[in-house]
């Protein structure tokens, strides 16, 4: 034994020893593992999964795929190609992709759209730059805006206060907005959003390009879209400049994988390869990349049917719950806009049943888990991967719960303020300089806002960083807080950092 072990070896009491000992002897089920313990609970709990990831607990892969997966989480070895300069497998893959999603061009993500959308914006955005951005944009497009320096100009999508949910963006606002600024780089727009709802793509790229700007997606609901041809049309097949789609929500793929497509010549593909290369790791997991190609293959080769199964299986639900009074699930003619007939979105509004409580309700009795609920919805994600039985069990439930919890007057309508409650004190690219503090929402009004606050509904960033917190937004909040909602952004459920 050297000197420094015999000192450390005669520093170990006889307890730690005992520790130790004991360490050793415990079963692996009872060692502290929480994400591991709260993973194997859930996954053996066997839920009905309603949201994503779209390879819904595996179900969507074929059992091939999924053995023998460790060996495979290898590094950038011989042979296995670089996702940063791709010349092998990893080019070839993205080439196919590109053919499958109807794209000149694809690049693997591995941390999601959120790094393709900042990519997006850092390439075609100098600092300075105005961009036009729809207001029900992710927080990843407020932060990418923010890191580039950017200055959004924001459209509101129309909001439908009958279902309680924003859905698509009117094409004149954004020709307005590019009128109104002839200097903006370009236009992006969030579509499908989060309800499925899509905005007319074809009109809105018309408009963009006769101003001979860019316009970028962030399709990172819309994946599956080019795959069967009465789903809304696709960015790509649109003549998007660029988009991203998140594998991982709505093709049976890894939490994380994600696709970007370019189209055209417009965009700067040298920027923008250093921008994917600076933002991405440099050890991209291979794992996660071949399941990117291998969603493609299982879409290219029977995604088509596989979604007409799934239309069937929504069309069944539909007929079912016309005979549950109260209950609308959302489509095309309910929204009277292009809509992705794959999220099924239940308006639970003349039960008097808020979404908040369905989602529990579904929870506790079925098992069903569902994506997310706001306060007159439930929101469920659906995919190739989801079958009739999945959907019988989601019918059954929404049928007995209304059946059960059933209030007599239906939900009273929230107020959403509207766009005139926007006042950016702090230019953007400011804030991510500026530190905050804690106040009570009660005591927020009439100060500048460090945070993005994002309650559901409208599932839309209510106050973006920068912007003044004002009364209307503070009742809102209250509001949609004492009905049990979900406000992203606030901190011990009711305080709000405010810019010190
Ligand atoms: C509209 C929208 N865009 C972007 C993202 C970010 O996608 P990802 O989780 O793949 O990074 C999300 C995530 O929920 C989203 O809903």
């Amino acid at each position: 034994m050297d000197l420094a072990n015999a000192r450390s070896f005669s520093f170990i009491s006889i307890y730690d020893r005992i520790y130790l000992w004991l360490k050793e002897v415990i079963p692996i089920s009872e060692w502290n593992i929480p994400i591991y313990n709260s993973l194997k609970k859930y996954a053996g709990s066997n839920p009905v999964p309603f949201h994503m990831p779209g390879h819904k607990m595996g179900k969507g892969l074929p059992e091939e795929f999924l053995r023998d997966l460790l060996p495979m989480d290898v590094t950038e070895i011989p042979g296995m190609d670089n996702l940063h300069f791709p010349s092998g497998p990893i080019k070839q893959a993205q080439q196919l992709a590109a053919e499958a999603f109807k794209a000149d061009k694809t690049y693997f993500l591995v941390n999601g759209s959120t790094c393709g959308i900042h990519a997006m914006i850092f390439t075609i955005c100098k600092p300075g730059d105005k961009l036009i951005v729809t207001r029900d944009c992710h927080r990843s497009v407020i932060a990418g805006m923010m890191l580039a320096g950017v200055e959004p100009i924001y459209i509101k999508p129309e909001y439908n206060s009958r279902f309680g949910i924003y859905s698509h963006v009117d094409p004149d606002k954004i020709r307005q907005a590019l009128d109104n600024n002839p200097d903006a780089v370009g236009v992006l727009i969030t579509r499908p959003n989060y309800y499925g709802v899509c905005s007319d793509i074809v009109k809105i790229v018309q408009i963009v390009h006769s101003h001979e700007k860019l316009l970028i997606v962030d399709e990172a609901h819309g994946a599956h879209l080019c795959f069967n041809e009465k789903l809304p049309l696709g960015s790509m097949q649109a003549g998007v400049d660029m988009c991203v789609q998140s594998a991982h929500k709505t093709l049976p793929a890894l939490t994380q994988s994600a696709y970007l497509h370019v189209n055209g010549k417009k965009i700067d593909i040298e920027r923008l390869e250093f921008y994917l290369s600076a933002l991405q790791t440099s050890s991209p997991s291979y794992i996660l990349m071949a399941f990117l190609d291998i969603a493609r293959a299982i879409m290219q080769n029977k995604g088509a049917q596989q979604l007409e199964d799934l239309f069937k299986n929504i069309e069944d639900l539909r007929e079912t719950l016309k005979g549950v009074d109260g209950i609308t699930l959302l489509g095309k003619s309910q929204l009277c806009s292009d809509y992705d007939q794959t999220r099924v979105v239940i308006n639970l509004r003349d039960t008097g049943i808020t979404g908040y409580e369905m989602e529990k309700l579904l929870r506790d009795a079925s098992n069903i888990q569902v994506e997310m609920s706001d306060y007159s919805n439930v929101v469920c994600i659906s995919t190739v991967a989801d079958n009739q039985k999945d959907f019988e069990i989601l019918a059954e439930a929404l049928k007995s719960m209304v059946e059960l919890h059933r209030k007599q007057d239906p939900l009273k309508d929230l107020y959403i303020p509207e766009a005139e409650d926007i006042f950016q004190e702090i230019v953007l690219k400011d804030m991510a300089l500026r530190s905050g503090k804690l106040v009570n929402i009660e005591s927020a009004a009439g100060f500048v806002s460090h945070d993005m606050i994002v309650p559901y509904p409208p599932g839309i960033p209510l106050i973006c960083p920068g912007e003044k917190i004002s009364r209307n937004s503070v009742d809102l909040l209250k509001t949609i807080a004492a009905a049990g909602g979900i406000i992203h952004g606030l901190v011990n459920e009711n305080e709000i950092r405010i810019v010190k």
